[in-house]
């Protein structure tokens, strides 16, 4: 398959510019928005007689790669690449073998919850452990094809594993900008494993951005946050993946975390192609949970003005800890258009929903736990039906940030709700002998009757 060429359209103009004429810091210099990428075939182009993706063509396709060995068809990403046409050369891909990720069921969750259909689409099973995978095989690629020798981020973390790996791999060399203190230290020591320069700066996350991009408007270093639209090519796939996962039938309501609001932007944009290339014939809810202490989106959403207010963020679900993101933009767009909601989640209500989900051995990172805080909120504000078909987006594998869940055990996290307790296990220290051992286990027995 040749890939065909694509173009940048600026989401506030709608001006489209040639991929190679784009700003270092991937902003319309007239409108200060972002770019998404735009093929021949995309809505937005409008042109009826534009060549399209052939449907049913393209499941058998991809259905066949699955048995190949080639790396590019391996990955969960790329085997999609005839929706993502963003490399002169696909030999040029760099790839983990991403994606390819697990939909799990909650059965105790659902049943708690009245809901008959719940589940989880767990991208914390990537090769770095969390959803950004995706995103970074696609984008470092584009860095790589095009010659770069340096590419950087400013990250709470998981950004800058996934780009620190993608980069070892393509053979570049990485910087990372994360704001001191504020990360989690499984994320930190991944960036230093796979050889990325690690910065800790004495800033918040949105304090790293801002500096990040005077660097790159100075030297010739790509810049790999997800105001880079190639990012969110690669993180359209998970919503293919979705469908495909379930033979096509398309789930009413998507529910994400919101942060930098890449996410949810990118979710909405392979639900939307896949809908106008005729895959499926609707597109779900797409809504957004952020954490009460990062919350700029849910505040916008709920006074409805027309600009955001950037917030001051604090939150230990530290991956979302982002005050002022870069993609609110878009993500308002999906959720309005999809008629999503966009909730918050408080720390006892993302403590006690992480608790559950770990409960059910699946195991997630804080961030990942506001999906089912959130879809607790929408159930009872009536934004989401029992009777819906509802998918969450587990976005960080639970060893992403350990400290955090033994935090929560020992009961050290201020978590001073009553719903907690039932999944506290704190720690046994006992002396080495039998007896010791039979009364801790006839006090659990007799606790769990
Ligand atoms: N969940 C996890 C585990 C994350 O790491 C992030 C973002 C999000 C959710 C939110 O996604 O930003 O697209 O809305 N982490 C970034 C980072 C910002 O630097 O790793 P978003």
């Amino acid at each position: 398959m040749s890939f065909v060429s694509h173009q940048l359209r600026c989401i506030g103009s709608g001006e489209r510019i040639a991929p190679d004429a784009v700003s270092s810091d991937f902003r319309d210099p007239a409108t200060g928005e972002l770019y998404e990428v735009e093929y021949s075939w995309s809505e937005t182009r409008g042109d009826a007689a534009a060549p399209r993706p052939n449907a049913q063509a393209l499941r058998h396709l991809w259905a066949e790669r699955r048995d190949s060995t080639l790396p590019i068809d391996a990955s969960g990403v790329w085997r999609y690449r005839d929706l993502l046409p963003i490399l002169k050369d696909e030999n040029n891909a760099v790839t983990l073998r991403e994606g390819n990720t697990p939909l799990y069921d909650l059965p105790r969750t659902s049943k708690l919850l009245g809901l008959d259909f719940l589940l989880t689409k767990h991208q914390g099973m990537n090769p770095t452990g969390s959803f950004k995978d995706t995103g970074m095989t696609t984008a470092l690629s584009v860095a790589a094809e095009r010659g770069y020798k340096w590419v950087a981020c400013a990250s709470t973390g998981n950004t800058s594993a996934a780009m620190a790996a993608y980069a070892a791999r393509a053979g570049l060399r990485a910087i990372v900008f994360i704001p001191e203190g504020k990360i989690a230290w499984g994320k930190l020591s991944q960036s230093m494993d796979y050889g990325a320069l690690t910065v800790q700066l004495k800033t918040d996350f949105d304090g790293c951005v801002k500096l990040l991009t005077e660097i790159v408007r100075k030297n010739p270093i790509y810049l790999l946050n997800s105001v880079n639209p190639y990012r969110l090519e690669g993180q359209k796939t998970p919503a293919i993946e979705i469908c495909e996962q379930l033979d096509w039938q398309v789930p009413d309501h998507v529910i994400v975390p919101g942060g930098n609001l890449a996410n949810g932007s990118a979710l909405g944009k392979g639900f939307t192609e896949l809908k106008h290339l005729g895959f499926i014939d609707r597109v779900p809810k797409i809504s957004v949970i952020q954490a009460a202490g990062a919350n700029p989106l849910f505040q916008w959403f709920t006074n409805e003005e027309k600009q955001l207010h950037p917030v001051t963020a604090d939150t230990r679900a530290t991956a979302i800890r982002i005050g002022n993101p870069a993609s609110w933009r878009k993500a308002a767009r999906v959720i309005e258009a999809t008629g999503g909601w966009c909730e918050q989640a408080d720390e006892n209500e993302i403590a006690v929903a992480k608790a559950q989900i770990g409960a059910e051995g699946i195991g997630c990172e804080p961030a990942s736990a506001v999906t089912l805080a959130g879809l607790k909120k929408l159930l009872k504000s009536g934004h989401v039906q029992t009777g819906e078909r509802v998918v969450l987006l587990l976005t960080g594998h639970t060893l992403k940030d350990p400290e955090y869940t033994i935090d929560f055990h020992k009961d050290l996290l201020a978590t001073d709700v009553a719903e907690a307790a039932p999944y506290r296990r704190p720690p046994l220290v006992l002396d080495a002998n039998e007896s010791s051992v039979m009364r801790a286990l006839e006090a659990e027995m007799a606790g769990s009757l």
